[in-house]
């Protein structure tokens, strides 16, 4: 017997509406994944409307339509009393379309989801989401990232690595970002350290092999004076960066510390890992040799207690913010500012310096300042250069919005504008039994100078290296008096 047609519960105005929106969104889903697929720009919010909005508004779309069919349902129930259970004949040919549309229907649907959850996850792991779709708040760590040595790494790679457990703290945290920014709620500068980064040996270590024996390297330091003649000065350093393990060259200089071997722990009495009072190290054997500063007498709780990695040295691989005089000094050695411009270092230094409240108040202060200073040169094309040269060093180091600059972020690399090796190799930590500090004040431990100064002196070169001549006159061993931040 024939059944008679069922009417059907989809036609009301609210599955039709979901049916509408789900349709639809599937539609633009399509043509935007399409889009992401053959376009050679990239977009970070076609990644958005494709991975999240569109799959977002199919699942309305389905929810509407399948409430509706049920709101539907009871109605007609009501009105005509139980509606039967669904009978599924497959004998009935009817039956059998039905059946077969239901199931390629249901196989399309997994498979868009699987890759729709798929593309979601690796867009959300994508420089593009990290950096650039909340640009404001991301804008410093992007625009430094991609001037530095790893722009071809992925955010993730350093910040959340692989493994389940990280990828579940850095989502959990990354949603209160995600909150953060979308309210205002975030801290400007954004803070570091970052407490939910993964150790080294997970991050780093995954490409940069821990054994390596690096030896020397020659670091180059090409200077430029704040005389009227810009006077160059160049610097000539080997350093001495050596290795840790012993099957792959001498053990010894600055990779010592790369924990192969000995065990390098300290403790720092602020956040940013600035001051450090108290430093041990475990040899192979087990021996335990523990440094202090004069005043620290507390005791040790070994919750306090970090074992140096890479990024106690290297906490700035990726996120390179220059100083004005770094960068000018570059910019120069690269005739990117003409040196022939008399006082050009100084000026521009000082144009750099100046507060600004955002970018566009910079690149305009940063043009009238310097035309100001060069009435002579008004329009030559020297001086539109240097101009231009200076507002890209702007651009590129310092982001008022997020008061974001070399001056809130410490270098650990060196000593000079941040106590970086200095927080320990000061001289001031003593061992308790011993009396020896840790090696300091030699300026040869860690680096020789091969050459330095300019025309015939840069000339001589001595391999057993010289002593230091501070281009600044008499200088003092702690170079952070005058050349840290709060000192410019
Ligand atoms: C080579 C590894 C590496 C890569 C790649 C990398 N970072 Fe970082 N990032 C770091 C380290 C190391 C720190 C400082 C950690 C510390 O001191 O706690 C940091 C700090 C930060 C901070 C805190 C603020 C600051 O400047 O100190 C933010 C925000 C950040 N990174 C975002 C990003 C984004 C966005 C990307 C991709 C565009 C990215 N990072 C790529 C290693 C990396
Ligand atoms: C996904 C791989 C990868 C990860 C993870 C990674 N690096 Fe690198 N790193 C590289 C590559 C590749 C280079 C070489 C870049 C070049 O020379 O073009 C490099 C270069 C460097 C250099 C030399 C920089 C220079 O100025 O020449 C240092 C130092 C460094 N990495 C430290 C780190 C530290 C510290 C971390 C962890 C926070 C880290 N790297 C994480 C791949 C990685
Ligand atoms: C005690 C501080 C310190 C620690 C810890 C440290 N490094 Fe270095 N590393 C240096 C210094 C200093 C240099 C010399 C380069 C320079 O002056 O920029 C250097 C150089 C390098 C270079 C560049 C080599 C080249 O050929 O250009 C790489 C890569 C590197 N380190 C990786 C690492 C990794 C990976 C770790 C952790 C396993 C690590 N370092 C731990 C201080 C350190
Ligand atoms: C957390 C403290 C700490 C920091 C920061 C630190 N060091 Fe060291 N370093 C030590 C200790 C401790 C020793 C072992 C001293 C000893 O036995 O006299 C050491 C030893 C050394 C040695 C001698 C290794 C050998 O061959 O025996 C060199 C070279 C060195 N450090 C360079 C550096 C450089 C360069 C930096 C900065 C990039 C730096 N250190 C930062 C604690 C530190
Ligand atoms: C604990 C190791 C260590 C000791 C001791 C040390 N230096 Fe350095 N020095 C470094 C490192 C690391 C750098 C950074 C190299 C770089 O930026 O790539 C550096 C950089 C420098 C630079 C270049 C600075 C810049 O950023 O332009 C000068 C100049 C210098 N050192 C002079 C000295 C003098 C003078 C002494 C003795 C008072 C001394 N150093 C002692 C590790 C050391
Ligand atoms: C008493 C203050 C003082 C101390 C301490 C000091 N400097 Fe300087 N330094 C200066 C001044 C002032 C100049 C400016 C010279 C100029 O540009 O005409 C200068 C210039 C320099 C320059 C070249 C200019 C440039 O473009 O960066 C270098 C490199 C330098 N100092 C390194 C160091 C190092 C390394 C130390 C520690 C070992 C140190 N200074 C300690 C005051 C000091």
């Amino acid at each position: 017997m024939p059944s008679a047609p069922r009417p059907s519960l989809l036609r009301n105005w609210l599955s039709l509406t979901g049916l509408v929106i789900g349709i639809g969104s599937l539609f633009s889903f399509f043509l935007l994944f399409l889009l992401d697929a053959l376009a050679t720009f990239s977009n970070p919010y076609i990644g958005i409307l494709t991975y999240l909005v569109a799959p977002g508004f199919l699942i309305l779309g389905l929810g509407l339509t399948f409430i509706g069919a049920l709101r539907e349902r009871r109605k007609l129930g009501q009105a005509r009393g139980a509606i039967p259970l669904m009978v599924v004949d497959l004998s009935r040919p009817r039956d059998r379309r039905i059946m077969g549309v239901f199931i390629t229907g249901s196989l399309v649907f997994l498979l868009l989801t699987a890759m729709g959850s798929y593309h979601t996850y690796h867009f959300s792991e994508s420089v593009q989401f990290c950096g650039q779709t909340c640009h404001t708040v991301m804008k410093p760590e992007l625009v430094t990232y991609e001037h530095g040595p790893h722009a071809r790494v992925s955010c993730t790679e350093c910040h959340i690595g692989k493994g389940a457990t990280w990828f579940v703290r850095s989502k959990l945290s990354g949603t209160y970002q995600l909150y953060a920014t979308t309210f205002d709620k975030y801290p400007r500068p954004v803070p570091t350290p970052i407490k939910n980064l993964r150790p080294a040996q997970e991050t780093c270590e995954q490409c940069h092999w821990p054994k390596k024996f690096v030896g020397k390297l020659e670091r180059t330091f090409n200077y430029f004076l704040g005389d009227a003649t810009n006077s160059p000065y160049t610097l000539s350093l080997l350093m001495n960066v050596g290795g840790a393990d012993p099957t792959h060259g001498p053990e010894g200089g600055i990779h010592w510390h790369m924990n192969v071997k000995n065990r390098v722990e300290y403790l720092a009495t602020d956040e940013a890992r600035q001051k450090i009072p108290w430093v041990r190290i475990v040899d192979p054997q087990g021996v335990v040799t523990e440094f202090r500063t004069k005043n620290f007498t507390n005791e040790i709780s070994p919750d306090q207690v970090r074992r140096m990695d890479c990024m106690d040295c290297h906490n700035r691989p990726a996120h390179m913010y220059k100083t004005p005089s770094d960068a000018v000094n570059l910019a120069i050695s690269l005739n990117a500012i003409d040196r022939t411009l008399p006082w050009i270092k100084t000026n521009a230094v000082y144009v750099l310096t100046r507060e600004y409240q955002n970018e566009t108040e910079a690149t305009e202060g940063i043009a009238t300042t310097l035309a100001n200073r060069y009435p002579s040169e008004r329009d030559t094309p020297r001086l539109k250069q240097a101009i231009a040269a200076v507002q890209t060093i702007y651009r590129d180091n310092f982001f008022p919005e997020m008061k974001a600059s070399w001056k809130v972020y410490p270098d650990n690399i060196g000593h000079k504008n941040w106590p970086g090796c200095f927080r320990c190799h000061d001289g001031k930590h003593v061992a308790a039994d011993s009396k020896r500090s840790i090696k300091a004040s030699d300026c040869n431990t860690c680096h020789t100078i091969l050459a330095q100064g300019a025309g015939a002196d840069l000339l001589k070169l001595t391999s057993g290296g010289q002593e230091f001549k501070h281009p600044g006159g008499d200088y003092d061993p702690s170079c952070t008096d005058c050349h840290s931040a709060d000192q410019q």
